[in-house]
């Protein structure tokens, strides 16, 4: 079973860990790496730094193991800009797709350099409501599913005109069948989105990272606690 990492730049701007990180997930057999290029203590705020990206990439040279590249990938131009100004050998997707799976044949399209597919229709996307709504259920039971796809029905419809009211019965669902009829309206809608490729999902301000007691602390000091324990347990066989 291949295991792939994926980790961020560090914690804060004055404790990069992810060159270190990379090595380490080489030399322990990674099949692959994935760079998220914000630090913990940013979260989702500002933007990703994708020269962090370029330089685990040159870091990694020589290991042969691919550098994945994470962090702000809305559209099919962005992963093609991202492999180009860092290198790295292919794309993680994260608020990107939320509501957007067909994101991915864009991707596809755009990195083979085929056409871009043409962004879906408001009748298009209920359709693949309903199905994604249908695969839930049949994964979690329609309760469940009908809960959980009301947020999944904010991202599919942002940028739509679906209007207040509309918006407002899809977000109390209980059944599939309340999904279809409050979107029975708009099955046949041709309109397109506005803004839909612009970012999505999670945003927010940076904060304070939590650690373990002393993490920050010399760590050369525990290591010689570790190594000294170790030799007491040696000694005493145990
Ligand atoms: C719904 C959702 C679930 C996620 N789950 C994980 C996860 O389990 N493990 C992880 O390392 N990152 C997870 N992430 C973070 C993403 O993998 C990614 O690093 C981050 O969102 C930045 O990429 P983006 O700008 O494309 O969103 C998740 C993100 C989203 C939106």
């Amino acid at each position: 079973m291949p295991v792939t990492v994926k980790f961020r730049v560090g914690i804060d701007d004055t404790h990069h860990t992810h060159l270190d990180a990379g090595r380490i997930a080489a030399a322990e057999g990674a099949a692959a790496v994935t760079l998220h290029g914000r630090t913990a203590a940013q979260r989702y705020s500002g933007s990703a730094d994708w020269s962090q990206i370029a330089r685990l990439v040159d870091h990694m040279a020589g290991t042969g193991v691919p550098v994945l590249g994470n962090g702000d990938i809305f559209r099919a131009t962005d992963a093609a800009d991202m492999m180009e100004q860092t290198g790295c050998d292919g794309v993680v997707v994260g608020r990107g797709c939320l509501g957007r799976p067909w994101l991915f044949a864009e991707l596809s399209a755009q990195l083979q350099g085929r056409p871009v597919p043409a962004e879906p229709t408001l009748g298009e996307v209920t359709s693949v409501i309903m199905r994604h709504a249908e695969l839930l259920a049949e994964h979690d039971g329609e309760k469940h599913a009908s809960r959980d796809i009301r947020k999944h029905v904010a991202w599919y419809l942002r940028g739509f005109p679906a209007g207040g009211e509309m918006r407002r019965q899809l977000s109390t669902i209980n059944s599939l069948d309340d999904l279809r009829r409050v979107l029975d309206p708009v099955r046949g809608s041709t309109a397109k989105a506005v803004d839909a490729d612009g970012a999505r999902g999670r945003q927010g301000s940076p904060g304070r990272v939590s650690l373990p007691h002393n993490w920050l602390d010399d760590p050369y000091e525990d290591f010689v606690r570790v190594t000294e324990d170790v030799e007491d347990a040696a000694n005493n066989g145990g």
